[in-house]
């Protein structure tokens, strides 16, 4: 409607002037993803969020998502301004793991390598010799336990017990989940199953075992969007963020794709298949980003001394990708 227009417009005119680029990831509300496609920014997983915010030459970044993919943005470019439409949209992954228990942790096993997802503060990330996100966690893990690592993971439960059984592993695992992915049910995705005999599921590795059981393929979100071009199957079930409908439905116009269901019958949830602090993105708090003074910060700013330790293993992740 007019006053999205009106809003598109004026953050355009914004993101030239300040030299600005708006870096999305894939959960975030359709019209974000979109902007961030007109502008030249980038829409992505929060391995290539990291990457792109690095390598691009803008002065600003806005970086649509939650807290960690700030942090992770500002601690790789430190010279760079970097804003947020809220700095209130947080991971729960992020709040179950808080820094001092994890320190504790750490120190009660010093003789195992440390390994953190990526939806962590920069005080965790500063704890550990590896930082990983979904898209490439199973090759590290695989690497360290070649070289015969035992492996101290945090937080996802889920992610770090899918990974101990894909590699076998010698892994200690931190208990913490992701609101969203573990809310998706076993019955009620089976029953789905029947319902559509000829659809494949995909399935995202922060979701409960025995979700991850049933997918017919299990990746981080750039990784499920490849699935759904490459896969043969006219219908497919999703388990992960809805956000993530938007490249899938774009990439596969013939396609069509069903939310994996969250509540069995006469339950509910929390947060049903869509994150509530990567809702928190809107066109009117990235204006607003554009816009901030004192009284109302978007600013991220992370502890020089914090960020110079989660730099080294931010960018040994990154240069592993490569
Ligand atoms: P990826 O995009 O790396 O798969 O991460 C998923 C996620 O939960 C981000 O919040
Ligand atoms: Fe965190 Fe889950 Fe939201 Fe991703 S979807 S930001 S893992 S709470």
């Amino acid at each position: 409607d007019e006053q999205k227009a009106d809003y598109k417009a004026r953050i355009k005119a914004l993101l030239k002037a300040r030299d600005a680029v708006l870096v999305a990831h894939y959960y975030t509300d359709p019209e974000i993803q979109a902007l961030a496609e007109e502008t030249g920014g980038c829409v992505s997983d929060s391995l290539e969020m990291a990457r792109f915010g690095k390598t691009h030459p803008a002065k600003t970044l806005i970086v649509a998502g939650v807290k960690f993919m700030g942090e992770t943005a500002k601690i790789l470019s430190p010279e760079k301004t970097v804003l947020m439409p809220t700095l209130e949209a947080t991971c729960s992954l992020d709040l179950g793991c808080p820094a001092d228990q994890f320190s504790a942790f750490c120190d009660a096993h010093p003789d195992h390598t440390v390994v953190v997802y990526a939806n962590t503060s920069a005080a965790v990330k500063a704890r550990a010799d590896w930082v990983v996100t979904s898209s490439i966690a199973l090759e590290i893990v695989e690497h360290l336990d070649s070289q015969g690592k035992k492996i101290l993971w945090a937080p996802d439960k889920h992610l770090g017990g899918y990974i101990n059984k894909q590699t076998g592993a010698d892994m200690l695992l931190w208990q913490s989940a992701c609101i969203v992915h573990d809310e998706f049910k076993t019955r009620a995705l089976m029953d789905m199953k029947a319902l559509y005999p000829d659809a494949a599921v995909l399935v995202h590795p922060e979701s409960p075992a025995s979700i991850v059981e049933m997918a017919d393929a299990v990746g981080s979100t750039s990784q499920l969007i490849k699935a759904a071009q490459t896969l043969p199957n006219k219908r497919l079930i999703v388990a992960t963020d809805r956000g993530i409908f938007y490249k899938m439905q774009q990439l596969c116009p013939d396609k069509e794709f069903v939310e994996a269901p969250t509540a069995g019958e006469g339950a509910t949830c929390r947060s049903c298949a869509h994150c509530p602090w990567m809702a928190m993105n809107g066109l009117k708090a990235i204006y607003e980003s554009l816009t901030a003074d004192e009284l109302q910060p978007h600013e991220i700013h992370v502890d020089p001394a914090l960020a110079e330790k989660a730099m080294v293993p931010l960018n040994r992740m990154l240069d592993f990708a490569e």
